[in-house]
């Protein structure tokens, strides 16, 4: 399909900044977008970034039908721009198009975008370590209208955030989680493999009660508050002894993180000793407590690999895993699953998608 271009001006456009801050804050000048309209996508443009209008009674509006994605692009010192794993997100956002009655977006359609959106935005993706252009695919229902039920119209838009590591800090820093039984991300039947705003949105206030505390986010429970689930904004893992890192086995109220997905994929290749359990609660603490656990974190998009030294309860008491800092199979994980996506470590064939050049007309 086509994509069309309306470009700013170049006198207009906004230049990057010289160091990117935090996580998520900067936007650059254009964004993808596409409608979906009587059974079919049409008019794929890159336009400036801007508000776009949007009907009150559209029903993303009302009822939530909203999803969206993380993923991650790089540059390299050969100055070229590379898409980490992309196909894993673009497919999982139509997993997520299924489970909210949301339209189906083709997988080549949503690479065309992307790409072409990278290539005009190439001079904002930064460099520095721990950084990289955040990319955030997003759809939502438009049709104007009250009745709970399936919108006919979506728009799917593609939006670029040249940014830093997810958590202050970065790496280096390893945060506390809240092991609560007061709330719970997703239930059994629920849209916990769905990335839906709702779900982010019921994480609000569990993690509003987490920050009170001085924690970075809740290690969720299933609802029976036996298992291990994950954290909301990444999955968890911990590592036992003898180096192997445990991942909580996907169910269907645990988001299929395509970090996860990658660490087993590169387990399956023989670059690190990984494997996914059921993970009990009681065994888990148990398993810490005795020094069979000795590093826990979380792995996501944004999060990369994320170390965890403490986990609180509600009644305020700890516990530390390990020394409490960040240990040395997350960082040699985290070394190599960066070396990769910045080109200085071999990735496995077909993880990284180059950044054409374009002819933008
Ligand atoms: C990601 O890891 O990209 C996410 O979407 C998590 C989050 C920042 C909501």
């Amino acid at each position: 399909m086509k994509i069309r271009y309306e470009l700013l001006d170049k006198s207009k456009r906004k230049s990057p900044p010289s160091k990117v801050e935090g996580f998520g804050q900067t936007r650059t000048n254009h964004m993808f977008m596409v409608d979906f309209e009587n059974g079919e996508w049409k008019d794929p443009r890159i336009i400036p970034y801007n508000k776009f209008p949007m009907s009150p009674g559209a029903v993303s509006l009302h009822y939530g039908q909203n999803i969206f994605e993380g993923a991650k692009a790089f540059k390299h010192s050969n100055g070229e721009i590379y898409v980490w794993r992309w196909e894993e997100n673009a497919k999982r956002l139509n997993h997520s198009a299924y489970v909210t009655m949301m339209a189906q977006i083709p997988v080549e359609l949503q690479t065309e975008g992307l790409l072409r959106l990278l290539d005009v935005e190439r001079d904002w993706c930064p460099e520095e370590p721990e950084s990289s252009m955040y990319i955030r695919p997003f759809m939502f229902g438009t049709e104007d209208t009250l009745g709970v039920k399936a919108s006919s119209t979506y728009t799917y838009c593609i939006m670029l955030s040249p940014s830093g590591a997810y958590y202050k800090g970065g790496f280096n820093n390893a945060v506390t989680l809240l092991i609560t039984e007061k709330y719970h991300r997703a239930v059994s039947g629920g849209t916990g493999t769905a990335k839906t705003g709702g779900n982010y949105s019921a994480s609000l206030l569990p993690a509003a009660h987490a920050y009170s505390k001085g924690c970075a986010q809740v290690l969720y429970l299933d609802a029976t508050n036996q298992y291990v689930e994950e954290a909301g904004t990444m999955n968890h893992y911990h590592v036992m002894d003898d180096g192997t890192f445990i991942i909580p086995e996907f169910n269907d109220s645990i988001l299929r993180s395509t970090t996860s997905s990658a660490v087993l994929e590169l387990a399956a290749m023989g670059k690190v000793k990984a494997r996914q359990e059921v993970v009990e609660v009681k065994k888990f603490l148990s398993d810490i407590k005795s020094g069979k656990i000795i590093e826990a974190g979380g792995f996501g998009t944004a999060a990369v690999v994320s170390p965890v030294g403490k986990y609180m309860f509600d009644d305020g008491s700890t516990i530390t895993v390990g020394d409490g800092g960040v240990g040395k199979h997350s960082r040699a994980l985290y070394e190599l699953y960066m070396g990769m996506q910045v080109g200085s470590t071999p990735a496995p064939e077909g993880w990284l998608t180059k950044v054409e050049r374009y002819e933008q007309k």
